[in-house]
């Protein structure tokens, strides 16, 4: 089965033509930093007009790179849910008139399933049941993985998202926008243990987690450097937020894979990129004897192939047990639980 799938919740165009879910045929990401870099993150308004300029013209590419004419699409996935409305919109009315044209079906994907299902396509062997941790720049999710169209949010972050973390830190220390691939560099040369910064814990709630007091302690550690002139030690303290970061997820992972009485846990999402994180999910999951999985960078930031991945899944379970596919009145949904999902 050939999927045409789109992504544009967020600042990537991404469109991307799949077979039978985990063999990519093209990929084709059209990346917006150069539009947003100068404000420091993304601009909304701008972000939809960017992508409505090159989506066709990505679609096309797609099809060129794989060797395909439209006629060979068996169905359309596209992202619906959750990201900025403008963005969705545009990825969404796009995937609505290719099915429309063709007459084939039409496939909504959860934004954060997908970024699960990046790691069906590194691994061929990997399948449910399993633990996945989805760190991005706009979520911090542990999900209970049950099969691929069937899972529960077992903790989540309370306010920001550990990619923001990133991000703000990395505005603070002028390294631009987005900020955690800068941050992952310069904390390389750093030394992790001097600046102490807090690792929150939710009582009642050990799979929740919280990175806001984190945030404010990193920008105020900055500001408070520069009004007062002390020298910051700037690859120390982005290897200590790294570090914070990481403490954080990384034994929530272990603990909610155990407690659900998993072997397998798997990362993705843009964070799942961090240098640090990788490595102590390597450690920690060698020593509880999990096996690992994590998303190739190539996969970890947004792109159009977990999409259509995931949204074959999602068309075996339409096939499987009758599970609702969209029409032309699909809509998108800037906020949605990945675990429950309305259309
Ligand atoms: O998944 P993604 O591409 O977009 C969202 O769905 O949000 O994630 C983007 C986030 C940004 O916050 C970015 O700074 C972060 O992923 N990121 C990283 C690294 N590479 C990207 N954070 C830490 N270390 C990295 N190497
Ligand atoms: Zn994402």
């Amino acid at each position: 089965m050939i999927i045409l799938s789109v992504e544009s919740s967020c600042d990537e165009t991404a469109v991307a033509l799949t077979e039978d879910g985990r063999r990519i045929l093209a990929d084709e990401i059209h990346s917006q930093v150069d539009v947003h870099k100068i404000y420091g993150g993304v601009v909304p308004e701008l972000a939809s007009r960017r992508h409505i300029e090159v989506i066709s013209a990505l679609a096309d590419s797609a099809l060129n790179k794989a060797g395909l004419i439209k006629q060979q699409i068996d169905a359309v996935a596209v992202t619906f849910a959750p990201g900025l409305i403008g963005s969705l919109l545009v990825g969404v009315n796009f995937a609505k008139s290719v099915a429309l044209a063709l007459r084939i079906p039409l496939i909504p994907v959860h934004h954060i399933r997908g970024h699960i299902a990046a790691n069906y396509i590194a691994y061929p062997e990997l399948a449910p049941p399993f633990l996945a941790l989805v760190v991005s720049g706009g979520h911090s999710l542990l999900i209970d993985v049950r099969d691929y169209t069937d899972m529960s949010i077992l903790g989540s972050t309370r306010d920001d998202a550990a990619g923001e973390c990133f991000d703000k830190a990395a505005r603070a220390l002028g390294l631009g926008y987005p900020g955690g691939p800068a941050i992952d560099n310069l904390a390389r040369g750093g030394d992790e243990t001097k600046y102490a910064l807090p690792r929150a814990k939710l009582q009642g709630s050990p799979f929740d987690m919280s990175f806001s007091g984190l945030k404010t302690a990193v920008i105020n550690l900055i500001h408070n450097a520069k009004q007062t002139n002390t020298p910051l030690d700037c690859a120390s303290l982005a290897a200590s937020l790294c570090a914070a970061i990481s403490d954080t997820l990384v034994p929530r992972v272990i603990s909610a894979a155990q407690s659900a009485g998993y072997a397998k846990i798997s990362c993705s999402g843009g964070v799942a990129a961090n240098s640090v994180i990788r490595k102590a999910l390597l450690a920690a999951s060698k020593e509880h004897n999990l096996s690992c999985y994590l998303a190739p960078l190539s996969l970890c930031s947004d792109n159009a192939a977990m999409i259509g991945c995931q949204g074959f899944y999602e068309y075996m379970a339409h096939v499987k047990n009758g599970s609702a596919l969209a029409d032309s009145d699909l809509n998108a949904y800037a906020t949605m639980p990945a675990d429950s999902l309305i259309f």
